[in-house]
């Protein structure tokens, strides 16, 4: 595998899956990352099955502080020239801050940050001296509204925006571009994971394969942002004229654990 390869951390699930589907479709060879290697196997023999692209899979932890080093030398051992890296392995813990386990939090912020940092860090500059390359990194509309019972989670997500739009500019002129996609409810395995399914009304999902249509054509075009979809457009522009204090009241009002 020595070409132009799209990598994709998270892509065992929701919208890593779909991002490397579309990328595939769209002619690019694509290296999955995750933990479950089955999940991995079967998204490869599919994407495999509909032709065209060539598919690696690297079953890793990425919560860990070395993930992102293990996997660059990885990838450079295979030949890969990636340019285009998706940074959306991810997840969410939800309850009260001082209940939530601390080992859990650190792995939400060593995943979601850190090792979103280190890749953008590790495959940048091979990008930058090629002049080309794409970076999609996973924020939230979480990201523009301080979140009780998901604090970390929230907050993870606002740091992933300003690094993501600070490096876009700092970028600027070189070739290479920086998305940050900011979704709202999309139909994944998140809810489940973070134990907030029964939390999210069922009319505010889209769908995984929108979200991911949306952020391709928004990554070509050079976007820098993109909250996909009308519903959470109007939100995060609502957020703009809300005091912070009383948007935290609101969302902490949807995430609060239920009392017992
Ligand atoms: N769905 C939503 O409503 C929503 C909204 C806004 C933002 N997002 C963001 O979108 C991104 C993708 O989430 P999703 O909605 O597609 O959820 P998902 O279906 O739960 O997928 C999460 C992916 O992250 C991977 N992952 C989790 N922990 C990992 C670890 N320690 N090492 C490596 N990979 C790990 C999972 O794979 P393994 O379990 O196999 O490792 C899975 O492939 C996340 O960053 C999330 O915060 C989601």
């Amino acid at each position: 595998m020595a070409k132009d390869v799209a990598l994709i951390t998270g892509a065992s699930s929701g919208l890593g899956a779909e991002f490397a589907r579309q990328l595939a479709r769209a002619g690019k060879d694509v290296v999955l990352v995750a933990r479950r290697a089955d999940r991995l196997e079967a998204l490869r023999a599919e994407i495999e099955r509909a032709g065209g692209a060539r598919c690696h899979v690297i079953a890793k932890d990425l919560g860990r502080l070395e993930a992102a080093e293990e996997l660059h030398a990885e990838t450079t051992k295979l030949g890969c020239d990636v340019d285009w890296l998706v940074n959306n392995a991810g997840f969410g813990t939800n309850g009260r801050f001082v209940d939530l386990p601390l080992a859990k939090e650190r792995e939400e912020i060593l995943l979601n940050v850190y090792c979103l940092v280190a890749l953008s860090r590790l495959y940048l500059p091979a990008m930058v001296a090629r002049g080309r390359g794409t970076v999609v990194n996973l924020g939230s509309v979480g990201s523009f509204v301080p979140t009780p019972y998901m604090a970390t989670y929230s907050a993870t997500k606002a740091f992933v925006l300003s690094f993501s739009e600070a490096l876009a500019t700092e970028l600027a002129g070189t070739g290479v571009g920086v998305l940050a996609l900011c979704p709202g409810a999309t139909k994944t395995e998140f809810q489940e994971v973070a134990g907030v399914s029964e939390k999210v009304p069922e009319s505010t999902y889209m769908t995984a394969e929108a979200v991911v249509t949306q952020a391709i054509e928004a990554a070509k075009a050079g976007r820098r942002t993109l909250v996909p979809g009308w519903m959470n457009k109007t939100l995060v522009v609502t957020t703009r004229m809300t005091p912070r204090s009383v948007l935290a009241r609101i969302a902490g009002s949807m995430f609060a654990p239920k009392a017992a």
